[in-house]
């Protein structure tokens, strides 16, 4: 049987925390391991055919945990951000952010825009990285900027349409995920991409996101091939 590709994967890259401390190591060992971890899936995920991937790195609740692991997190992304330029060029990938940059340092927001300015040409993997995301935050930025251009008299409120709304959020320009996989056991959203995910298929391992591997992702690609997508009682044609 021919294996049906999906399109946009989603990740919600989880246990990092457990999969240390399993190892007797301090949770930000975890995270580390976590970052390396997604170098290495994103290239399988784009070798496999995937078009577009997108990943949960710091939701808008992640800045409750322990000042000591949010400012090791901090770190992480900077060096991660400066890799993530040089392997977007070797790998042409083009690198999207979703969340709210302007919740972050002033340095990290600059290089995340470098990452996505240089590789904002690229024609490879479609790579979307959400960080100080939260879906709430995304709708409810999205609903500020619309009521403004009502205001300013650019819209009318009769003409708003979900298609045009989905343009106000910041996944605009990507198509929505056909396939959500949530590592480590736990079966939530934990405030991704509620919108967007309205019919995509669901897929929960217990593998944690630092020994997620190629393997792991194609279970979870056989899993989707084994399911009939329906939209709204429709079969996908
Ligand atoms: C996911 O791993 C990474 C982030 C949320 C930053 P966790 O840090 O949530 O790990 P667990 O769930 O506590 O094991
Ligand atoms: C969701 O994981 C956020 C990210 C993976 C970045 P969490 O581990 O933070 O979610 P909860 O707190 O268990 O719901
Ligand atoms: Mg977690």
């Amino acid at each position: 049987m021919e294996m049906v590709i999906p399109q946009h994967v989603a990740i919600i890259l989880d246990g990092n925390g457990r999969w240390a401390k399993s190892k007797g190591m301090p949770r930000n060992y975890g995270h580390s391991k976590g970052a390396k971890n997604l170098e290495v899936i994103c290239e399988d995920a784009y070798n496999m055919g995937i078009k577009y991937l997108t990943v949960y790195l710091f939701s808008t609740e992640n800045w409750k945990r322990s000042q000591e692991e949010v400012a090791g997190l901090m770190k992480l992304f900077r060096s991660y951000t400066k890799t993530c330029i040089k392997t977007a060029q070797k790998n042409n990938m083009k690198v999207r952010l979703l969340g709210d940059p302007t919740g972050l340092e002033p340095d990290l927001q600059e290089s995340l825009a470098k990452l996505v300015e240089s590789s904002k040409n690229n024609t490879g993997l479609n790579f979307q990285i959400a960080i100080n995301y939260g879906s709430r935050d995304e709708i409810v930025r999205a609903i500020r900027h619309l009521a403004q251009d009502c205001v300013e008299g650019s819209v009318k409120p009769q003409d708003i349409t979900e298609e045009m709304f989905s343009g106000y959020l910041d996944t605009r320009e990507v198509p929505d995920p056909d396939l959500l996989i949530r590592t480590s056991g736990e079966q939530r959203l934990s405030n991704y991409l509620m919108w967007q995910l309205a019919y995509s298929e669901f897929y929960f391992t217990e593998v944690p996101w630092p020994a997620f591997t190629k393997d792991d992702l194609w279970k979870a690609i056989e899993k989707y091939n084994g399911r009939e997508r329906r939209f709204g009682g429709r079969l996908e044609e």
